[in-house]
């Protein structure tokens, strides 16, 4: 019987590539930069399956383009590029990557975090330029970290990654969500809840790990600058349109927080120039971005590209009712 066919839209990796190969047919996009799109949509022509990053839209475009497909399988926790209703409807399986990556995602967090706080990039770019004149005792002073107060905005795996490390640092952590988590959860991370304001008023960090919906594009906007400590930090690793980034740029300009660490934007790759400040951390979308994590996302999706097509549930369905329909 011939194999299912499964486009993926980049080489991913080695151990990946052999679980995907067992079970389908795979065309990779080996190109360094990312495919053009009418290159995806013509190459999904004839698939069934599909391994995506989160740079590919699919939408209902995409998906009247691959009238054969029946699972999209992305490589990313974050799954704002899929268009569920659109695949419901049209049959398709979608998938992504949870629990793999939260510790290195929250590691890189906090990586932001330090080197926000104690001005590293300015540091770095000092050391490097040859001007550095030697030690001095108010050179380059940033902010403590330690014993300070965490605000997490959005307390799933990755914000209660984040808290944890925070228990080393002797810090106080306070939350906001939703939905309180229940005491077996923020005890033994001594996290307290807060609501939104009293979070904002409190912090002098604020890391956000919320996903990117409806309820949570341009959840950070001039109104929540203004109510941040004009010492607290904002830390990004989440999704880039949850910060309305015009009003972060104003809120810098006027001084109304001490500084940013970001690891995403609104349009990337696009960054906001007024971003391009001293006071401001900026990364390439690379919280998840070690080899480890990023073998265990590739073989995760591949994982569940093969399940689909071995007759099972993948473990990472996002439209289950897809699947109660057929
Ligand atoms: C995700 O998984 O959603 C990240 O943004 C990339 O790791």
């Amino acid at each position: 019987m011939a194999k299912p066919k499964v486009y993926a839209t980049h080489q991913l990796f080695e151990e990946a590539r052999q679980i995907l190969e067992t079970t389908c047919d795979v065309e990779y996009w080996r190109n360094e930069e990312r495919p053009p799109r009418e290159e995806v949509l013509r190459r999904v022509k004839d698939k069934d399956g599909l391994v995506c990053l989160l740079t590919e839209k699919i939408n209902d475009e995409f998906l009247r383009a691959a009238p054969k497909l029946r699972v999209a399988a992305n490589v990313a926790v974050g799954f704002d590029n899929i268009d569920l209703d659109a695949c419901t409807k049209r049959g398709v399986v979608a998938t992504n990557t949870p629990g793999v990556l939260d510790e290195t995602t929250a590691d890189f967090a906090w990586t932001l975090m330090m080197a926000v706080a104690r001005r590293l990039g300015e540091g770095e770019q000092l050391a490097r330029s040859g001007n550095w004149k030697g030690w001095n005792l108010d050179q380059l002073c940033g902010a403590d970290v330690w014993g300070k107060t965490l605000g997490v905005v959005g307390f799933g795996r990755i914000g209660r990654a984040m808290a944890r490390r925070a228990l080393g640092f002797q810090m106080k952590v306070i939350y906001s969500d939703a939905v309180k988590a229940p005491a077996e959860v923020a005890e033994p991370l001594k996290a307290e809840y807060r609501d939104m304001n009293a979070l904002l008023a409190e912090s002098d960090f604020i890391s956000l790990h919320v996903p990117l919906m409806a309820e949570t594009r341009g959840l950070f906007d001039a109104p929540k600058f203004y109510r941040m400590k004009p010492s607290a930090f904002l830390i990004n690793t989440s999704r880039g349109p949850v910060v309305d980034e015009a009003a972060l740029v104003a809120a810098l300009e006027a001084k109304k927080i001490a500084g940013a660490a970001l690891d995403v934007y609104e349009n990337e790759p696009f960054i906001h120039p007024g971003l391009k400040r001293p006071n401001v951390v900026l990364a390439p979308h690379l919280a998840s971005a070690s080899i480890e994590t990023r073998t265990k996302m590739a073989v995760m999706a591949a994982n569940n590209v093969t399940g689909l097509f071995k007759g099972q549930t993948p473990a990472n369905t996002l439209n289950p009712a897809v699947l109660k329909k057929s």
